[in-house]
């Protein structure tokens, strides 16, 4: 018994230790990003690459709206319902006040100024696939839009996914940098790679999840359920599963029309708010990407 009892005084302690130890936040450091240029007109185009307004402005906003980055807008899920929150330069209900290494460290590396994990509903694991000085522009675009004075809402989270901590070990399972598609044959395909993996971040819904969240990358854009919803799917858009062409899928990012004429629904609407403002040649890129896939 006093040998069990010893033995687990050292083993809990030390379990304790290991994953303090291995879920630590891994911030990006003013230093790191010192040297980079930052352009905000290049900034602007990353924005809209990356989907940012379509989760932080006001649902359904369009238009002037669509920049005003208040927050509010809901994602259920299995683990709760997670809120988004107000990231507009308003000092005080924004990230007015955040260094540029703090706001680039929330989107590459999803950890918070105070060293905290965020939810993965922020598709961070995404982004840090990016070119960090692309963020570090989206960062100084994101500085020229209007503040918005509203409060942020708490998520409703139960345990024990409220304790962020353990959001660390959901990143060291499921967090890597390494490209699903391994060699893209052209410029174009590249480019589109880095569109849809990195900021696009498509496979975040046209991807299945495992139990605990998890992209299944070997079912990559195949299809998958929506989240918090018992009926309805995201439909797959490999080239088995979806026979448009590249200049379909180019029109569909652009004006929301499909091959049919029939228009887009469901959350792609708010994708295509993103993606219609991109230049042609970027949805041609993330065209021939899809059209290469598996
Ligand atoms: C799919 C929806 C989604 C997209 C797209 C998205 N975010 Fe978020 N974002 C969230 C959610 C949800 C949170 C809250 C995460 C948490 O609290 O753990 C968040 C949190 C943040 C935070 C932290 C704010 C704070 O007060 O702590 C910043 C900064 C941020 N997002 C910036 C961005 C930028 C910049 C982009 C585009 C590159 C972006 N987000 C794209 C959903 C999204
Ligand atoms: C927030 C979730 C979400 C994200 C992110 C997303 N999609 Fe979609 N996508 C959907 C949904 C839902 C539909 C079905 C739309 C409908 O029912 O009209 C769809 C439909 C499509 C279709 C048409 C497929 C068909 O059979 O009608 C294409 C092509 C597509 N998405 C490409 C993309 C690309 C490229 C990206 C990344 C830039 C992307 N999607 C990001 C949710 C998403």
């Amino acid at each position: 018994m006093m040998r069990l009892l010893r033995a687990a005084l050292i083993l809990v302690p030390l379990g304790l230790a290991i994953f303090w130890w291995i879920t630590r936040p891994d911030p990006i450091l003013a230093a790191d990003i010192a040297a980079l240029p930052a352009d905000p007109e290049k900034g602007r185009a990353v924005f809209f690459a990356a989907g940012c307004a379509g989760c932080h402005a006001a649902p359904e906003a369009t238009g002037e709206d669509f920049l005003k980055l208040a927050g509010g807008r809901q994602f259920p899920s299995d683990f709760g319902t997670f809120i988004a929150p107000n990231i507009s330069p308003d000092p005080n209900f924004g990230i007015g006040k955040w260094t540029d290494a703090q706001i680039v460290t929330a989107i590459m590396k999803g950890v918070s100024p105070k060293g905290a994990h965020y939810y993965p509903a922020f598709p961070y694991g995404s982004y840090a696939k990016a070119d960090p000085a692309d963020i570090l522009s989206l960062v100084a675009y994101m500085r020229t839009l209007p503040p918005v004075a509203v409060a942020n809402q708490p998520h409703k989270v139960g345990f024990p996914f409220n304790i962020r901590r353990t959001l660390g070990v959901w990143k060291l399972l499921f967090q890597d940098e390494d490209w699903v598609m391994q060699d893209p044959e052209n410029e174009l395909q590249e480019r589109g790679r880095y569109l849809v993996e990195a900021l696009g971040h498509c496979a975040e819904c046209h991807t299945p999840r495992n139990i605990l969240g998890g992209l299944e990358k070997d079912s990559w854009m195949t299809g998958a359920p929506i989240p918090g919803k018992a009926s309805g799917k995201t439909p797959g858009i490999t080239p088995q599963k979806l026979d448009w062409t590249a200049a379909d899928i180019a029109e569909y990012l652009k004006s929301g029309f499909t091959p049919t004429f029939d228009t887009a629904g469901g959350e792609m609407v708010t994708v295509i708010e993103s993606t219609s403002r991109l230049t042609d040649e970027d949805r041609l890129a993330i065209a021939t990407y899809i059209k290469a896939l598996p």
